[in-house]
């Protein structure tokens, strides 16, 4: 056992309207997995709605927020304003961020420095392009990542990484439980090895690409992920089937 208390993410994306989200929500009102931590990203119009109507243990996060606490910054969002309303979770940094809205690795840095500096919990998300995995330089596009976000970062166990290969996200090209796993090791050494041991044996590294209810099993066998961050299939019922992965 890694000790690491199991964690799944549900980022709805760019979906839903209170009318989906109210069944949704119903789904996760019944949720009760004591030893798994569950958060779900609404899109940040719906955040304070979503956090008002969940009663269960699931956690709400926000699937992006800027690097200040306020200003001339027109359509962003801030870390203080997200704890106004609730919400202790931020996913940073993802894949979408970085590749439709040209969001940089110091860019993302920054966010993670000044939401953890805000009290929040951090998200980031790292993960190569086909042509990347093709090139064999994964490992060096996601260690570069990880030191982007390891040179913003004192408190480790406000953070949890989540390993997203681009090219398994919307996809149905699900990574297989080896290349996961084979990637989740290596990340998890270079946490040793530029952080500490307690970091790299204690932080929670999760994978999205492609997860769903027939693949979540096999994944979670693997020692060294430690849950999900999941699409398309958060959307669905069988959402609370991959909450209980690891059971
Ligand atoms: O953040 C999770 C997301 O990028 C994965 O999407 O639809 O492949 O599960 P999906």
């Amino acid at each position: 056992m890694s000790g690491r208390r199991f964690f799944v993410g549900g980022n709805f994306k760019m979906n839903g309207n209170k009318s989906s989200l109210d069944d949704i929500i119903t789904n996760l009102n019944t949720v009760n997995s004591p030893e798994t931590d569950v958060v779900v990203a609404p899109s940040p119009l719906y955040l304070d709605y979503v956090t008002n109507k969940i009663t269960s243990q699931v956690k709400v996060a926000a699937q992006n927020c800027y690097k200040a606490a306020k200003g001339a910054y027109t359509g962003e969002v801030s870390p203080a304003m997200l704890s106004d309303v609730g919400v202790n979770w931020v996913i940073l940094g993802h894949s979408e961020r970085r590749h439709v809205f040209n969001e940089s690795n110091e860019l993302i840095g920054q966010k993670v420095k000044h939401a953890l500096e805000s009290g929040l919990s951090v998200i980031p998300c790292i993960g190569e392009k086909l042509d990347e995995r093709e090139a064999g330089v994964t490992e060096q596009v996601v260690f570069e990542q990880m030191t982007f976000i390891k040179d913003n970062v004192e408190d480790w166990s406000k953070v949890v990484i989540a390993y997203e290969p681009v090219w398994a996200i919307g996809t149905g090209k699900t990574a297989t439980p080896g290349q996961a796993q084979e990637v989740h090791e290596k990340l998890r050494k270079w946490l040793a090895d530029n952080v500490s041991d307690d970091v790299s044996k204690s932080t929670r590294i999760i994978y999205g690409g492609s997860v769903n209810a027939g693949n979540c099993k096999e994944l979670a066998k693997g020692k060294d992920i430690d849950g999900f961050l999941v699409g398309g299939a958060s959307l669905k019922p069988e959402f609370l089937d991959i909450i209980k992965a690891n059971a």
